[in-house]
């Protein structure tokens, strides 16, 4: 039996929790459609997952820094929304700018199940959201 590394060489990792243990994927998707999980993502930056409606894990991880001046911010479900405590910038589920000042979406990552975890890695390929190449890369 070889552990799944940790890290891969495309700079994936597999999230954890705030204690810096793995977390298990099943974990994350025995919470009702639509949750939002926040765990440790890429070089340790809080990042929401999301249940989708079929209960399977969402393809993108959204990491948890205003990109106005980096503050993190809650989920705020009944809105749905990311709202930024700092100066009041709002994001869309998907993390478009509803509302500035913050000036650009936010920066996803890649999420999978892999295993019993989650693994997350760099997103380098177009924006989804925007149709363009991210402003991340
Ligand atoms: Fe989020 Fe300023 S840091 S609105």
């Amino acid at each position: 039996f070889l552990p799944r590394p940790e890290t891969d060489e495309q700079g994936g990792i597999l999230a954890k929790d705030i204690h810096g243990k793995l977390i298990p994927g099943s974990q994350i998707l025995a919470a009702p459609a639509h949750s939002r999980a926040l765990v440790a993502g890429l070089s340790g930056e809080p990042t929401y997952l999301t249940v989708t409606e079929q209960g399977e894990l969402h393809p993108w991880g959204i990491v948890d820094n205003c990109t106005h001046l980096g503050c993190t911010f809650p989920w705020n479900g009944n809105a749905n929304q990311f709202q930024c405590p700092c100066h009041g910038s709002l994001y869309d589920a998907e993390g478009r700018v509803l509302r500035g000042p913050a000036p650009l979406p936010l920066r996803l990552t890649h999420a999978k199940i892999e295993g019993d975890y989650i693994r997350l890695s760099p997103w380098t390929e177009t924006d989804p959201r925007t149709g363009k190449t991210p402003w991340w890369v």
